[in-house]
């Protein structure tokens, strides 16, 4: 749009009738408001009065292009729309053929929803998540289109230092909620349910779901187990509307019973129970399970006999998608605890966590020595009639030190430039 051409007090007041025609109140008060922001004055020609509702125009500017006009307001309408759209969220409850908006294509700038991932998983294309935090984490997740952005209570261990996930707190667990979904515009945003946030009952379960979607700006919500209680408490939940990812085999909030993080599913007893957990959980509306350190035959025998996607972890390839932690994904961690803490099954994909070390190295031996900030990193100028006057002040304030240490400092910076 030609900013030139808004600034026109004609032009504001056509997109005034425009707007006031087409009975768009709130543009034509804008509008208004801008061109007493602006300042503008209606001119001569021009006139400009309240009638009833709307705003009238002197003849001389009903006789403007017409074409220009509408490609004005069209190029108004379209900037603003984009506008919007960039600061909205991209929910992922847009109806995609229903009786709201009709058959409508998918749009492939809108978030991942349950649709698209039934379409994957009936495609047996296999389904990509990966967990995030907060708002960094999660636009590179968005950025490289993965489908599921989990917001997993392993942000206890990753993030926290903890050892265990049993830690972490709901209302920590929305803080890193509501920065994901700051950050991850494209997948759907699934928030894990913390420890002790949903066992007591099923409307505890469903409170908490609520605040996860409510709070957190989820889209669905993980929990973990297949005790009667849990997959009760699923089936609570998807009947309060809200989409439920299963999680069974190795359940790191459920260590205490566990032993440990012990794989699971190792014995015959114990492989069955992973196959009628899952099946429990499909049973009761779950769109997804996460299934977490068990042998792959047993992930492959699971995921055959469900008609959701499996979501592995350390489970092996015969899953229908793939799950991994950001931290130990990107290697992440340096320190000695968190390398105990990487899991076996994990493949460390870059060595971010040796550049972050690196990289602090650097800039704690550049400050050291000095050489941080060169001239190139000092771009505030002073200029020489200022940085006289400014001597003077300092002198008149008794600060001759002061004024010494400005003159040599303009000096030497002058030097570096001029080396530059
Ligand atoms: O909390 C988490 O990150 C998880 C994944 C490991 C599945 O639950």
């Amino acid at each position: 749009m030609t900013i030139g051409l808004l600034t026109e007090p004609l032009v504001l007041v056509l997109f005034s009738n425009i707007f006031a025609a087409a009975g768009r109140w709130e543009e034509v008060s804008k509008l208004r408001e801008e061109m007493q922001i602006k300042g503008l004055k209606k001119e001569p020609d021009c006139s400009w009065h309240d009638e009833g509702r709307g705003l009238n125009l002197h003849p001389l500017s009903r006789m403007v292009l017409p074409s220009i006009i509408s490609k004005l307001a069209a190029s108004y309408v379209f900037s603003r729309a984009a506008y919007l759209s960039s600061c909205s969220r991209r929910m992922s409850n847009v109806p995609e053929n229903s009786v709201y908006g009709g058959p409508k294509s998918q749009n492939p700038d809108q978030r991942v929803t349950l649709n698209n991932l039934r379409k994957k998983y009936r495609s047996a294309e296999p389904i990509t998540v990966v967990t995030a935090y907060d708002y960094p984490s999660a636009v590179h997740v968005d950025e490289v289109g993965i489908d599921i952005c989990l917001v997993g209570d392993s942000a206890s261990m990753v993030v926290h230092g903890h050892d265990t996930t049993l830690p972490i707190s709901l209302d920590e667990m929305l803080v890193h909620c509501r920065a994901v979904a700051r950050g991850a515009k494209h997948p759907l945003l699934v928030g894990d349910l913390p420890f002790g946030s949903y066992e007591s009952s099923s409307q505890q379960a469903v409170e908490t779901a609520v605040r996860v979607l409510k709070e957190g700006g989820m889209d669905a919500i993980k929990l973990e187990g297949g005790a009667p209680s849990r997959i009760a408490a699923a089936k609570a939940i998807v009947e309060a509307g809200i989409a439920v990812m299963g999680h069974v085999g190795l359940t790191p909030q459920a260590i205490s019973v566990l032993g440990g993080f012990r794989p699971q599913g190792k014995n015959v007893a114990s492989a069955v129970k992973v196959v009628e957990t899952a099946l429990a959980l499909q049973e009761v509306g779950c769109f997804s399970v996460v299934l977490e350190c068990i042998p792959a035959i047993v992930a492959a025998a699971t995921t055959s006999a469900l008609r959701i996607p499996t979501i592995g972890i350390g489970a092996g390839s015969f899953c229908s998608g793939q799950v991994l932690v950001y931290h130990d994904l990107l290697g992440m961690m340096q320190h000695p605890h968190h390398a105990k803490v990487t899991p076996k099954f994990c493949k460390p994909y870059g060595r971010i966590g040796e550049a972050i070390n690196k990289a602090l190295l650097q800039y704690k031996e550049e400050v050291t020595n000095k050489s941080f900030p060169s001239a190139a990193h000092t771009p505030y100028k002073i200029s020489p009639d200022d940085l006289n006057g400014f001597l003077t002040e300092l002198q008149k304030m008794g600060l001759d030190k002061a004024a010494s240490a400005a003159a040599a400092a303009s000096t030497s910076t002058s030097e570096k430039t001029e080396g530059l």
